[in-house]
């Protein structure tokens, strides 16, 4: 595998390896990696000959500066990974690289709207940050696909409506989230939680999973079952930020009779940990069965 750690190198790396393969498939990630990004690098792997990865832990996305500094990083075991997953090349830059001004006089890319709600509400300027370093990425390395895991929905929602809005050339492709066996979707911040904690985590998954069956069985008492969702999360020991059920398709609120597909997400802080998960609410059967 490859490693690059400053910009041009690294655009000239890309561009070599897309000349001689045809095309190349790119991951970002902020490291800390977890069979979660190895399945959205197993996932490249069969969209494209040839494979980049990004690990950056992106001082602009974090509006807390104690969070970015505990932000688990782990390059050495993270390249072994990549290595044995046959990579094919790693852009790793320094943060004094990557931004070159102090961050608040450097430019950046706002998504309006979508930024601002859910967790973006509680996250104010997270979105912002997350749109400017993908763009200048993808302007880096200029694949031809890249991947998100769903289980940041409301990012991958972002970064397609970016790559729509500003004509960027780049097929999105959306990986289903990875779940340990009690349902606990994967996250780098899965190792903030206690063993108590970690016990209790999974609550969280099978709440989102009932609500998504009482909206699937016909409920359409959305603000009734929201807060019902709310109630169960802090009954199971969660400090719940939002528990919404929005259309799949721009996370606006749905209409009493949608026609569209429905999504439902969620964050809540259990310990020191702020964990978010999502389910897609199942299709109703064809009429006449
Ligand atoms: O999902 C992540 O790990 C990050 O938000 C991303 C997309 C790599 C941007 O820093």
């Amino acid at each position: 595998m490859e490693v690059q750690r400053d910009i041009e190198a690294m655009r000239e790396a890309a561009r070599a390896l897309r000349q001689q393969r045809g095309s190349l498939a790119f991951v970002p990630t902020m490291g800390n990696l977890h069979d979660g990004h190895m399945a959205l690098v197993a996932e490249a792997q069969c969209r494209a000959p040839a494979v980049a990865v990004s690990i950056f832990v992106n001082p602009m996305q974090f509006n807390d500066a104690r969070d970015f500094a505990a932000y688990p990083r782990t390059l050495t075991e993270d390249m072994a990974l990549l290595e044995a997953q046959d990579v094919d090349l790693l852009f790793a830059p320094a943060a004094e690289e990557f931004y070159r001004r102090p961050l608040e006089q450097s430019t950046r890319v706002v998504v309006p709207g979508l930024s601002e709600i859910l967790c973006g509400a509680y996250r104010p300027g997270h979105f912002t940050g997350v749109a400017t370093v993908v763009n200048k990425l993808f302007n880096i390395v200029h694949p031809n696909v890249a991947l998100f895991g769903e289980k940041d929905f409301q990012q991958l929602l972002l970064i397609r409506r970016m790559v729509e809005e500003l004509a960027l050339e780049v097929e999105i492709v959306a990986v289903p989230t990875v779940r340990e066996r009690d349902g606990l979707a994967m996250s780098s911040r899965n190792r903030y939680l206690d063993e108590e904690e970690r016990r209790r985590a999974p609550a969280l998954y099978r709440i989102l999973c009932e609500a998504a069956e009482a909206v699937a069985s016909g409920r359409r008492d959305y603000a009734a079952l929201e807060a019902q969702g709310m109630a169960r999360l802090e009954r199971a020991g969660f400090r719940p930020e939002y528990f919404a059920i929005r259309r799949a398709a721009d996370l606006e609120l749905p209409a009493k009779e949608e026609s569209g597909a429905l999504r439902i997400l969620a964050a809540a802080w259990l310990g020191r940990a702020r964990l978010i998960d999502n389910v897609a609410v199942p299709a109703p059967p064809p009429e006449g069965r």
